[in-house]
């Protein structure tokens, strides 16, 4: 069911837009994906956060926090992709290299340390609510610190935007 609803018109279109993306000749400007992707796991994974601090304030919250943790994770390895792909087609700025190399060290951590968290989650054994929330919290610190570089190779170096 979920295979059929959500699946097959992700793979629709992901298919379409890569057919567009060839035929129109904009095959180099794929780094022009990777900001689309960047703000599901920012928002996911720090809102998630603060539902999981929540607790058992309310019957649903405990589920709508392993969603989002899920959907986050999911969203922070298309980000980690397309972070690569945009490294291999945005133009380049020299100055920017010691930022870029640290943004890409800092997404690895990301997205192990948030994989690491929703297989924790999911398994459920010795679970140990109090760590759990601390350890999220300190991943939230990584990501955050991914999005800050993220922002500096932009804002301060201009890697991606365009001189016209
Ligand atoms: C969890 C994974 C990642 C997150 C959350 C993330 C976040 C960000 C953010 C917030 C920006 C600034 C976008 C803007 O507002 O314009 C950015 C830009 C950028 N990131 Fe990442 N990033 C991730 C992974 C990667 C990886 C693995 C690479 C590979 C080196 C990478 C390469 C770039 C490049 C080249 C830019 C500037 C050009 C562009 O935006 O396409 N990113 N990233």
């Amino acid at each position: 069911m979920v295979k059929r609803t959500v699946v097959i018109p992700l793979a629709a279109l992901a298919l379409a837009a890569a057919l567009w993306f060839h035929k129109e000749g904009h095959r180099h400007e794929l780094y022009l994906f990777h900001p689309m992707a960047v703000h599901f796991p920012i928002a996911l994974l720090t809102t998630g956060w603060v539902i999981c601090a929540l607790g058992r304030r309310a019957e649903w919250l405990p589920n709508a926090a392993s969603w989002m943790l899920w959907v986050g994770t999911t969203a922070a390895w298309a980000a980690l992709g397309l972070g690569l792909l945009a490294e291999r087609t945005a133009p380049h700025v020299p100055p920017a290299w010691r930022t870029l190399n640290l943004h890409e060290t800092l997404a690895y951590w990301t997205v192990g340390s948030f994989t690491a968290l929703s297989l924790w989650r999911w398994r459920r054994e010795n679970w140990r609510p109090r760590l759990f929330l601390l350890a999220w919290a300190a991943a939230c610190a990584v990501l955050l610190a991914t999005a800050y570089q993220g922002g500096e190779l932009v804002f301060t170096h201009g890697m991606g935007v365009s001189a016209e």
